[in-house]
Order: structure tokens, then sequence, then C-alpha cells
């Protein structure tokens, strides 16, 4: 038997043992997927991984990544979620094709922090407040930075490493800091320009 086919087999007899079934309410039954697309993302490649979170087969996950509520998660194609990175789709998420989230990026699109001041911090509160968060095309989120919930951020921006991202994002931003501020605007004609750079650099070292 593989390494693999064993893996499957030794989480296959945990999940169905009895002592494993703490409790099966609703939530425990909503949680269990995760818990095992959490437990087999260790044995999967990263487009399996993405796979697996009903991403397009053109997408890539990397170890530990997670995404809460995927089912509510649109996202376009060739996206690289990088390791340990935090997708919380459960108010809303959309994410547009070819960008990247670095490592250790947490966006979100729900807080909780009401149901803390007013002593109600029990699973399922209504004080749970969602809003949807949009993540554009070609956007580069280095990590670890993070999105707060009901965010926008447009199309072709960059985010740079340790960002806190509190309001909307105009296209083309180069974006730094807590609290985030648009440090430089880009355009097309930067874009070209940087990708003759590279490209001329590869070539010299060839
Ligand atoms: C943010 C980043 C992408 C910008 O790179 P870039 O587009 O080449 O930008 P430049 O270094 O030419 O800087 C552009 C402007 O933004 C500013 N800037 C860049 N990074 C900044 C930062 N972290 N905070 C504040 N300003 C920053 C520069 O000072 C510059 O301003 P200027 O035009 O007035 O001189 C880059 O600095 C970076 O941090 N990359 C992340 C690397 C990374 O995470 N790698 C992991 C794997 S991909």
């Amino acid at each position: 038997m593989s390494a693999k086919d064993e893996l499957l087999r030794q989480v296959r007899t945990l999940w169905e043992a009895a002592d494993f079934r703490i409790k099966d309410g609703a939530r425990q039954r909503k949680l269990r997927p995760d818990i095992l697309r959490r437990a087999l993302g260790l044995v999967m490649t990263d487009d399996e991984r993405a796979a697996s979170h009903g991403l397009d087969e053109t997408c890539r996950m990397r170890e530990g990544a997670k995404i809460i509520s995927p089912e509510k998660l649109e996202c376009g194609e060739y996206v690289w979620v990088g390791e340990n990175a935090v997708l919380d789709a459960s108010g809303g998420l959309s994410i547009g094709s070819h960008t990247s989230i670095g490592l250790g990026v947490y966006i979100w699109s729900h807080t909780s922090q009401l149901t803390n001041l007013t002593l109600q911090n029990f699973s399922g509160s209504e004080l749970i407040e969602r809003r949807p968060t949009k993540i554009g095309s070609g956007v580069f989120i280095a990590g670890p930075s993070v999105i707060l919930a009901g965010v926008t951020i447009g199309d072709k921006c960059v985010i740079a490493p340790l960002t806190v991202v509190n309001k909307d994002i105009p296209p083309y931003s180069v974006v730094s800091g807590n609290p985030s501020r648009v440090v430089k605007t880009i355009n097309e004609d930067y874009i070209a320009a940087e990708r003759g750079r590279v490209l001329g650099k590869a070539q010299a070292t060839l």
C-alpha cells in the first residue's frame, strides 16, 4: 500500500471511529468536511488542494491555506494562495483572475467584536457582522497582510508586506502600512516597462 493510501486509510478509520464523534450537532457536521479536507490536504499537490476547495483547475493552493465557507467564494482562474493564508468567504468573497494571495495573508468578510463586547460570544451569534470583500484581477497581496471585511481592492493593485487594508483601494495602486495608504499609482505603461526590465535582465543572465 502506498504512503498516500495508508494515510487515507488512517484518516477514514479515525473519521468512522465512534469516539471521534464527540458531538454530532449541525455545526459539527458542517465542520467535519473542513477537517477532512485539511487532513487530506497534507498529501495533496497545490492544484489538488485548490480543486478540493472548489477552485478552478488553474488555481493553486499551498499547504496550510484555509478557506472559511468555500461555497461562498467566487474565485477566478490562475489564482495562487500561499502557505497558511486564511480566506474568509463567510460574508461573501470574490477574487479576480491572476491574483496572488501571499503567505500568511488574512482576508476577512466578517467581524465579531460585538459578540465579545456584549458578552454574547456564542457560535452562530446574530451579532457577527458580515460584509462582502472583493479583490480584483491581477492583484498581488504580499504576506503577511490583513484585508478587513467589506473592503474592495481594485484590479492590478500591489499590497506591500505587513499592510492592513481597512478601506477601498482604487485600481493600479501600490499600497502599504497600517492603516493602509496608497504610496504610488501605476499604469499599463509602468507595467510594460517593468515587464521589459525583468525580461531583459533574464536574457542578460543566459
Ligand atoms: C511592494 C513591492 C511589490 C513594490 O515593488 P515595486 O513595484 O518594484 O516598487 P518599488 O520598489 O519600485 O517602489 C515603488 C514605490 O513604492 C514605494 N514602496 C515600495 N514598497 C513600499 C513599502 N513596503 N512601504 C512603503 N512604500 C513602499 C517605494 O518607495 C517607491 O516609491 P517612489 O516611487 O516614490 O520611490 C515590493 O517592495 C515588495 O515588497 N515585494 C514583496 C516581495 C515579496 O513579498 N515576495 C514574496 C514572494 S512573491
